[in-house]
């Protein structure tokens, strides 16, 4: 094999999984496309990691599923796709545009039925839903400002069930998450996540490092323990 540097070689390697493992989806093409015609940054879920989402919603049987930063709503349409009829996909965005955008592409996706999008900032949204009684979600996405990690986290132990399982997205950061003194509030939000994780007897948890098309990051999975 020709000499390459490491990203591309995860690049390649990804586009060779997507060949082979995903298959072609106009509506999600259309809403990445979408995203990229807008000028959003071009900051969502590869293929391969919107569908690990989506099969762990249907491995879970997931019928309410909370998404946290919605962007052009590329997961939410591989999320929302994994629910059966009647269910539904809370997702929160802070930016009126983004929303926009994302609204058009579910709708093209024929998912609006399934998606309750809601703009704002997260932290006032949740507060708003964990103060309603909002039924638990099964499934939990957590992907928006990373400084507000911990506080989404906490919200999310409100709003789930013993079995359910929050996902906590870019929690590596080309592994800055190990930098004590990052002067980046950020890593200090994953940092701080971490902590907190470390003796938060309510969930099961693990970290997994990941590369690819987005470079070296990672994700945190947290299963919601029985008697939390
Ligand atoms: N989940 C998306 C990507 C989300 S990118 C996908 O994979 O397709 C992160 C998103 O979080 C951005 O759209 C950003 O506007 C949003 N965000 C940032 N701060 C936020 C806040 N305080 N409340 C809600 N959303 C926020
Ligand atoms: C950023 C946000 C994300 O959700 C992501 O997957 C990658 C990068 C960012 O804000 O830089
Ligand atoms: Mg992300």
């Amino acid at each position: 094999m020709e000499q390459r540097s490491s990203s591309e070689t995860w690049t390649a390697v990804d586009r060779y999984i997507e060949e082979r493992l995903i298959d072609a989806d106009p509506a999600l093409e259309r809403a990445r496309r979408a995203a990229e015609e807008a000028g959003l940054p071009a900051i969502a879920v590869t293929p391969a990691q919107g569908k690990l989402m989506h099969l762990l919603a249907r491995s879970l049987g997931a019928t309410r599923i909370l998404e946290v930063g919605t962007l052009g709503g590329y997961s939410a349409i591989w999320l929302a796709r994994a629910l059966p009829s009647g269910g539904q996909l809370v997702t929160l965005e802070l930016e009126p545009a983004y929303a926009a955008v994302a609204a058009a592409s579910i709708e093209g996706a024929g998912l609006d039925e399934r998606v309750d999008l809601r703009i704002g900032p997260a932290a006032r949204t949740l507060a708003a839903m964990v103060t309603s009684g909002e039924e638990p979600f099964d499934l939990v996405f957590i992907d928006a400002d990373k400084r507000s990690t911990p506080e989404y986290f906490a919200r999310a132990l409100e709003l789930t069930r013993p079995g359910s399982v929050i996902v906590v997205d870019n929690v590596v950061r080309d592994g800055r998450l190990i930098s004590p003194d990052s002067g980046d509030p950020d890593i200090e939000g994953n940092r701080t996540f971490h902590e907190r994780l470390a003796s938060e007897r309510r969930v099961s948890a693990t970290t997994i490092q990941t590369v690819g098309a987005k470079g070296y990051d990672g994700f945190t999975l947290a299963l919601v323990n029985a008697g939390g």
